[in-house]
């Protein structure tokens, strides 16, 4: 790529990028490669606002997550959803007894580390010369050069292609701002974008990439039973790999509650389907023996998903 391309986005980041995000500041490894876990599906204002630096304070080492248990890392990271990213780190922490390797094909042995964030952690951590390419850089790449198909080796090319290769660092940190400050989904501002001469797509940025066929989310409905006795309710932990190892009231698929009082209904919308389902508290001993009792104030000690936070406002 042009000498000149980059410059000019190297320019532009100099005045225009994020500087002050405290993953850019660090060379810690660890601390870089929780930033890109946390930030793979939540945005930078709800990690910064709320969870990266209280995770850091309980867990200030990878050696710190790998001597804990899951339960302690899934508490830290309740609210912030996708909550296998917490298993995976947990499960890599293990895996690499609290050191993480030194370069990107390493770390994309490690579980929930896949090629792009491999690239991220070791360009930032290390300076290793490879491009990322997340979700931002690729409409980034679809626009530049004009690609409407959404075809994960054709990008990979591209962003060989469009990369700085001398400044993995700074090339790599000014794509995530650009993507999330100029090159917008829906409103694109390409007056002030470094890459406006060069870029194919300049004249209909909309056009790329190709609009994806939207699926319908698929609606469970489920009964929620909050069964209770001497003041305290019944829970489990989940087994399953969805929402693994967090702790909930017990969820029937459909069946009547005879013996149960509506307490009210909750809605959570998860990545592949929206769970609907109608709440019941129901007094005495009719739980499966997989539950455990809880008062109030243990509840708040257990990590819960969201539906089940919801269903715990409804009952205290
Ligand atoms: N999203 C993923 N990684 C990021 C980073 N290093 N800075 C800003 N946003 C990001």
């Amino acid at each position: 790529m042009h000498n000149k391309t980059h410059n000019l986005l190297l320019q532009w980041y100099k005045i225009n990028g994020r500087h002050s995000l405290p993953w850019r500041i660090t060379d810690d490894p660890y601390k870089i490669y929780l930033s890109e876990i946390m930030l793979q599906q939540t945005q930078v204002k709800t990690v910064l606002e709320r969870f990266y630096f209280p995770f850091l304070k309980k867990f200030p080492t990878l050696l710190d997550v790998a001597k804990s248990d899951l339960d302690d890392v899934l508490k830290m990271w309740e609210g912030l959803g996708y909550y296998t990213r917490a298993k995976n780190l947990h499960t890599a922490a293990r895996q690499c007894q609290g050191v993480l390797p030194k370069n990107a094909s390493e770390l994309l042995e490690l579980p929930g580390i896949g090629r792009s964030t491999a690239h991220a952690v070791s360009a930032f951590a290390y300076k290793e010369s490879l491009p990322i390419l997340d979700a931002n850089v690729k409409r980034i790449l679809h626009r530049y050069f004009a690609i409407e198909q959404r075809d994960e080796k054709q990008l990979w090319k591209a962003a060989y292609e469009l990369f700085d290769a001398k400044h993995p660092f700074e090339y790599n940190q000014a794509m995530m701002d650009i993507g999330s400050m100029v090159c917008l989904a829906k409103k694109p501002l390409c007056d002030v974008c470094p890459f406006e001469k060069g870029c194919k797509g300049k004249s209909n940025p909309l056009k790329y990439p190709q609009a994806k066929i939207k699926k319908i989310k698929p609606v469970r409905n489920r009964i929620i039973v909050v069964y209770t006795r001497n003041g305290k309710f019944a829970l489990s932990q989940r087994k399953e790999r969805f929402l693994h190892g967090l702790w909930g009231f017990v969820q029937y698929e459909a069946v009547e509650k005879n013996e149960a009082v509506l307490l009210g209904h909750v809605t959570q919308h998860y990545s592949h389907f929206t769970l609907q389902a109608d709440v019941y508290v129901c007094e005495g001993d009719y739980v499966n023996e997989e539950c455990e009792w809880f008062a109030p104030s243990e509840i708040m000690n257990l990590s819960l998903s969201g539906a089940d936070h919801k269903v715990l406002k409804l009952i205290v």
